[in-house]
């Protein structure tokens, strides 16, 4: 007889794994299915986060901040270091222990909460009350049930059909944090997320990077003031950034890739040793008889889902990357926690409205909420509070001065309606203006609330004086 459980998640990345730990701890007999393998062809929980996302890109960000530190900051401090050599096997080593602990962690906090694990390709095959799941492995197919099913199956890197990922010359995430030593020439398509954080690091390592970025704007979906400085402080650190370029020609030598695109300037050519195509993830439903038992999709691929991600099936949900809202693992991990409470009979929610976004570039970039121009466009008044990190104390004795924090606040009620902050431990900071929005907290309670001296947190209460236009230090 085929194993029964309460729930059956497939994925086991941010999103799956965290709904079964919260599924376990509500009583439910919870299988997680996961078909992730590492490079040496091994089973591995976390999903694209801890294998090839979130976590190690930022394990050489950081690996290769401090590199850039020894070499071009240190200096300021007084410290003279001669000789700096640099070690790419041992720092990938680093990134990929870090990746094997976060792996083997969750493998252990599935035992600890009596999760059954199955490793395999999970696809829905029919029933309803309840549903069938075949789990295929190279091995076995097997056949389980369950009374509940989340889907959170992900995403994967949208190709790009003039540039396919050969994983040699040519590669997506995964390959652009394995590259065995720092390319000299490296070409980035898409000026997004990935492509900052991940060129950031190899520029940060000595390559000589070039960002072609199809839209006219920097950073679009950011607060404008915040990109323009963005986009100022890393062209001054020297990513080489075009937008508005369209590519027309991509060509693979056995040494080299050759690019062509054209601009506002004209035509342009480039030639670079390895190329990440960065242009954004696509949800991922492959194979997962999505069709067979009539589980709608949009127009993209994303299944449809309500407000507490329930899909148009019974009993399933979908939770994650694939479905709509930002491709972000905390997001994914709320909507976890979510459907399992609301599978148990309690009442999950997420505030959708408050989920902060970062990218962890130098300085680091962090928001919540809405831009000026979204407030503009739908009419809304609002006052702001500006303040910069150069006129803070704790920011002068990291020499990390780069960068400000706004706080826009309701006209009449002065509620916080966006935070959006450049600047050293940005992602830090912003869980300070999550929790104030969560608690819909005015800009005045933070302008009363103390902030430790000296601290960078300083800056968000000046700004939050600043909304009253009185803030102290400037
Ligand atoms: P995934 O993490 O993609 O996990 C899905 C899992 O399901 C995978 O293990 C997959 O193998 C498995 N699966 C799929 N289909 C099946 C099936 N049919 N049967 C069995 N298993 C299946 N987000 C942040 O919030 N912060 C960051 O700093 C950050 N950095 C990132 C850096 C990079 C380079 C990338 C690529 C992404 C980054 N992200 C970051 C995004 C983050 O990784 C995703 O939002 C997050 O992983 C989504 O979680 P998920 O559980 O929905 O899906
Ligand atoms: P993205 O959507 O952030 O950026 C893709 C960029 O590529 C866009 O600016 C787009 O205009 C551009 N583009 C698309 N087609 C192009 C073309 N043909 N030529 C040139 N440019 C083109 O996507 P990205 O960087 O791939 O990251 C995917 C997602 O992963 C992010 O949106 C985010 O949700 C998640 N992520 C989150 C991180 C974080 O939270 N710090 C870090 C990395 C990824």
């Amino acid at each position: 007889m085929a194993k029964s459980f309460d729930v059956v998640i497939i994925g086991a990345g941010p999103a799956g794994y965290v709904a079964a730990i919260r599924c376990a701890q509500l009583g439910l007999n919870t299988a997680c299915v996961d078909e992730w393998k590492n490079s040496a062809g091994q089973p591995s929980l976390g999903g694209t986060c801890v294998n090839v996302g979130c976590i190690p890109s930022k394990a050489l960000l950081d690996s290769s901040e401090n590199y850039e530190r020894v070499e071009h900051k240190f200096a300021a401090h007084g410290i003279k270091v001669d000789g700096v050599h640099l070690d790419v096997g041992t720092m990938l080593a680093r990134k990929d222990k870090i990746v094997r602990t976060l792996t083997s962690g969750v493998t252990g906090l599935f035992k600890k909460n009596k999760i059954t694990s199955l490793h395999g390709h999970g696809r829905l095959v029919g029933g309803g009350g309840p549903w069938q799941i075949a789990v295929s492995s190279q091995e076995k197919t097997e056949q389980i049930e369950a009374r509940h099913v989340i889907i959170a199956t992900g995403s994967v890197p949208t190709p790009l059909p003039q540039a396919p990922v050969d994983n040699d010359r040519i590669v997506d995430n995964s390959g652009a944090l394995a590259f065995p030593e720092v390319p000299k020439r490296l070409g980035v398509i898409g000026a997004g997320v990935i492509g900052l954080e991940l060129g950031s690091v190899w520029r940060r390592l000595g390559a000589q990077v070039t960002v072609i970025e199809r839209i006219p704007d920097f950073l679009p979906a950011v607060d404008a003031q915040v990109s323009k400085e963005a986009l100022r402080l890393f062209t001054a650190q020297g990513l080489d950034i075009h937008l508005g370029a369209s590519l027309t020609s991509v060509k693979v030598g056995k040494k080299q890739v050759n690019l062509e695109y054209q601009d506002k300037q004209g035509e342009h050519k480039l030639e670079v040793d390895k190329l990440i195509v960065a242009v954004g993830r696509s949800p991922y439903t492959g194979d997962l008889g999505a069709d067979k038992i009539g589980l709608k999709l949009d127009a993209k691929g994303f299944i449809l889902v309500d407000q507490h991600c329930r899909t148009n099936l019974q009993n399933v949900y979908a939770i994650g990357d694939v479905v709509r809202g930002p491709m972000l693992a905390h997001k994914g991990e709320e909507e976890g926690v979510m459907a399992a409470e609301l599978i148990a009979g309690q009442a999950g929610h997420v505030n959708y409205e408050t989920v902060p976004w970062i990218i962890y570039t130098m300085p680091e970039i962090a928001w919540v909420g809405q831009t000026e121009e979204a407030l503009k466009a739908a009419g809304i008044g609002y006052n702001k509070g500006t303040f910069p990190f150069s006129a803070n104390g704790r920011a002068q004795a990291i020499h990390e001065t780069a960068g400000f924090v706004k706080i826009l606040a309701h006209a009449n009620t002065d509620r916080i309606l966006g935070v959006h902050i450049i600047g050293p431990l940005a992602s830090e900071m912003i869980t300070e203006a999550v929790v104030a929005m969560e608690f819909s907290a005015s800009a005045e309670d933070l302008a009363r609330i103390i902030h430790a001296h000296p601290s960078l947190s300083e800056v968000f209460h000046e700004a939050a004086l600043g909304v009253g236009k009185r803030a102290i230090h400037i």
